[in-house]
């Protein structure tokens, strides 16, 4: 599964970003006709707002992918200490290409299931469009739990089903036989349990079939 995971993300890597971004008249197309008109970028705006302006603390971002959608903001927190984990090489150097020059950044090839970290390493661990992807969601969130601090924030979003017809078909048998997502997917509430069942605090919001998240350790 891994493999698959890892094949499909080096064959995309070229047109990752121009689809997740709408860089061109097919990829807006695609996003109207099968994600209902969520834009990315606004999810990537908002879940970005979390993390306060002069944050100063240890980030992980994971999995960073190409860091498209947040390059931006990892330059201007250099205060910060930022680890981006990806599992794909390919997608891993797109990021650590675009971040050149950044000393307070480091890149690590790793698997979200065996985090190379100790309990409590950072105080804000950050997953975007990740847990549709990730091979084994429960070893996912109980290793991006185990990283972050008591008081640390879990902030991300990702693809959740239920929402549209269209977007779950096109999930299901597309992306899912391609490998750029893997099933079982959460529905809204699935979700909200499992996340309040791990955090202190957690506040989910949707935008079409995204959802998006603040929770406390
Ligand atoms: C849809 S991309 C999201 C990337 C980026 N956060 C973004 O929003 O553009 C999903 C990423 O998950 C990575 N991935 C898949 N399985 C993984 C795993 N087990 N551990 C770490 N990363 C993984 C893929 O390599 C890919 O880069």
């Amino acid at each position: 599964m891994k493999d698959k995971i890892q094949q499909a993300y080096k064959a995309s890597k070229n047109i990752y970003d121009d689809v997740l971004t709408q860089g061109s008249f097919f990829s807006r197309l695609y996003i109207r006709l099968f994600w209902s008109g969520t834009d990315d970028r606004e999810i990537a705006r908002s879940v970005l707002s979390c993390i306060p302006a002069d944050f100063g603390g240890a980030l992980l971002d994971v999995p960073v992918g190409t860091a498209v959608f947040t390059a931006q903001a990892w330059r201007g927190l250099n205060n910060a200490s930022i680890t981006c984990l990806d599992h794909s090489r390919d997608m891993l150097a797109e990021a650590r290409a675009r971040l050149s020059g950044c000393r307070h950044i480091s890149f690590v090839q790793g698997d979200v299931g065996a985090l190379p970290f100790a309990d409590g390493a950072f105080d804000i661990v950050f997953s975007m469009n990740g847990f549709h992807a990730f091979p084994d969601k429960e070893k996912a969130f109980s290793e991006t739990a185990r990283v972050l601090k008591p008081g640390g924030a879990f902030i991300g979003c990702f693809y959740i089903r239920g929402k549209s017809k269209i977007t779950d078909l096109l999930v299901k048998c597309v992306l899912a036989k391609k490998g750029w997502f893997t099933p079982p997917f959460q529905t809204e509430e699935e979700l909200r349990r499992r996340l309040t069942q791990i955090y202190r605090t957690a506040q989910l919001h949707t935008d079409g079939s995204i959802a998006w998240f603040r929770c406390v350790k």
